[in-house]
């Protein structure tokens, strides 16, 4: 393709341009300062690229998401969770061994040090689930040398994975005041996940299929979805080289946020809002459309899906079908599904094309499985490990890789003398040497 041309200041200046695997159209801007002194100004990054990568493909436009170039909905039918972090993080999808060598491992591996269950103990019962688990994920970093050898990162890869399940589901217990309960290596990932949630001492505790098929599609859905935030911040951390532990609780810290991972909690509270207030969601429409109102209808829009979030419409499906076997009646399911209705036949959703996002249904499944409110940000962090852990490692073996360090244009004060404190006290100011901000 041809390069990209850019005038500025009256003089031509031309930049590469890279052209992705479905024909994604990026233009090479890291000459632009050294060549032409500017540099390019992208609030959101809506509009940067920051990195080539192999591991996830979206159309945001066409409703498409791929990992590894399998279709989600082909991956969420046919695999196992086990198996999609597999492909994630090693690229290709496993052989019967390598699974069941990679299954074991996530096995052998799941206890906690018994000193970090000490941890747990001084936390507040009030703390986050998702508090805890940053603070104990990067707690991992004491535990676990870090001197970069290839062989002992792949094994904190192994560790980290199989442990989050288990930090996820202390965190969990403690804050309903249950002992603990320890992994079994006869269980697998997410059987190992809901027996040491929802097992206690004095009864045996069978993992329901249908449970753990849910479980299942969830972490498969929410696994990767390329340059999000919490991703950007695990690969900002390890830009630095931080440790791999680091680098991750940087992600759950900004998975977090109610604008990211965070919505599924909010979308739950909002239907709850809504119920209690008499189920009038045609309000909470128009609330959300209303400028004067900070209110927006969570686990609506998304930054990249200008169409409908694919993992949002198998999520819809499955939610009617897990309610149905687990015998769940919710009514929050109906009062979602008519805030969609109403959303998408809407004159202001259709025009700022705003879909349901993943966050939107997943609440519902979470709630049927009897999953608390505040873990489902955990939950999505569980499921978004593999991703991240794939795209840090990517980011660790690409030989161009630099530390992000993006840039600025200031438009603060201009230069301008102190004032000493005396002088400020006595009243004295110098006069602003603040120049206007250009247009
Ligand atoms: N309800 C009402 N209006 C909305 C919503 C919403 N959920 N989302 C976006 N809009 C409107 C904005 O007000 C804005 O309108 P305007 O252009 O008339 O001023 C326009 O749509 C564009 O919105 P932005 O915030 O600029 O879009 P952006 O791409 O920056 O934000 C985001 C995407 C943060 C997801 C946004 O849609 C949102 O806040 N949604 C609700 C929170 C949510 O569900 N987050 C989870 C996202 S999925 C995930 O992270 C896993």
């Amino acid at each position: 393709m041809q390069p990209a041309k850019l005038t500025l200041n009256g003089s031509e200046y031309e930049f590469p341009v890279t052209v992705g695997t479905e024909n994604e159209i990026g233009v090479d801007f890291s000459a632009l300062r050294s060549t032409t002194g500017a540099i390019a100004l992208d609030p959101g990054y809506g509009n940067t690229g920051s990195c080539l990568s192999t591991i996830t493909f979206i159309d945001g436009e066409k409703g498409i998401l791929r990992y590894r170039g399998y279709p989600i909905e082909e991956v969420a039918q046919s695999a196992g969770f086990e198996e999609v972090c597999f492909l994630l993080i090693y690229g290709h999808l496993p052989s019967p061994e390598e699974l069941t060598r990679f299954q074991k491992d996530l096995t052998y591996h799941a206890m906690i040090r018994e000193e970090m269950k000490d941890f747990f103990k001084d936390f507040p019962l009030s703390a986050h689930p998702m508090m805890v688990l940053s603070a104990m994920l990067a707690s991992l970093s004491a535990f676990y040398p870090w001197s970069g050898d290839q062989d002992e990162i792949d094994l904190n890869i192994i560790r980290l994975l199989a442990k989050a399940k288990t930090i996820a589901a202390f965190s969990y217990k403690k804050s309903v005041g249950q002992p603990f309960v320890y992994p079994r290596n006869d269980l697998s990932y997410t059987e190992n996940f809901l027996h040491m949630m929802f097992a206690v001492p004095a009864e045996p505790y069978l993992v329901s299929p249908v449970l753990d098929n849910a479980l299942n599609l969830l972490l498969i859905l929410h696994a990767d979805h390329e340059q999000n935030c919490s991703t950007s911040s695990v690969r900002m951390v390890g830009s630095s080289q931080s440790n791999l532990f680091a680098a991750i609780a940087a992600g759950v810290n900004a998975l977090w946020g109610p604008l990211h991972g965070g919505a599924n909690q909010k979308v739950i509270e909002m239907l709850q809002a809504i119920r209690d207030d008499g189920g009038d969601y045609r309000k909470f429409v128009n609330m959300a459309k209303d400028k004067n109102s900070p209110f927006r209808l969570m686990g609506f829009g998304h930054r990249v899906y200008k169409n409908f979030d694919p993992r949002a419409k198998i999520l819809k499906t499955a939610a009617d079908d897990v309610l149905r076997e687990l015998g769940v009646d919710d009514p929050l399911l109906d009062i979602a599904k008519k805030l969609e209705e109403v959303a998408l036949s809407d004159s202001y959703f259709i025009d700022h094309k705003l879909y349901p996002n993943v966050d939107f249904y997943s609440g519902i499944l979470y709630r049927a499985m009897n999953i608390p409110t505040d873990m489902f940000t955990v939950m999505f962090a569980l499921g978004r490990l593999p991703g991240w852990i794939a795209q840090w490692k990517e980011m660790r073996e690409d030989p161009k890789a630099k530390i992000a360090r993006p840039r600025q244009i200031y438009v603060g004060e201009a230069k301008r003398a102190f004032v000493p404190l005396e002088l400020r006290a006595a009243g004295e100011t110098k006069k602003s040497t603040k120049q206007p901000v250009p247009a």
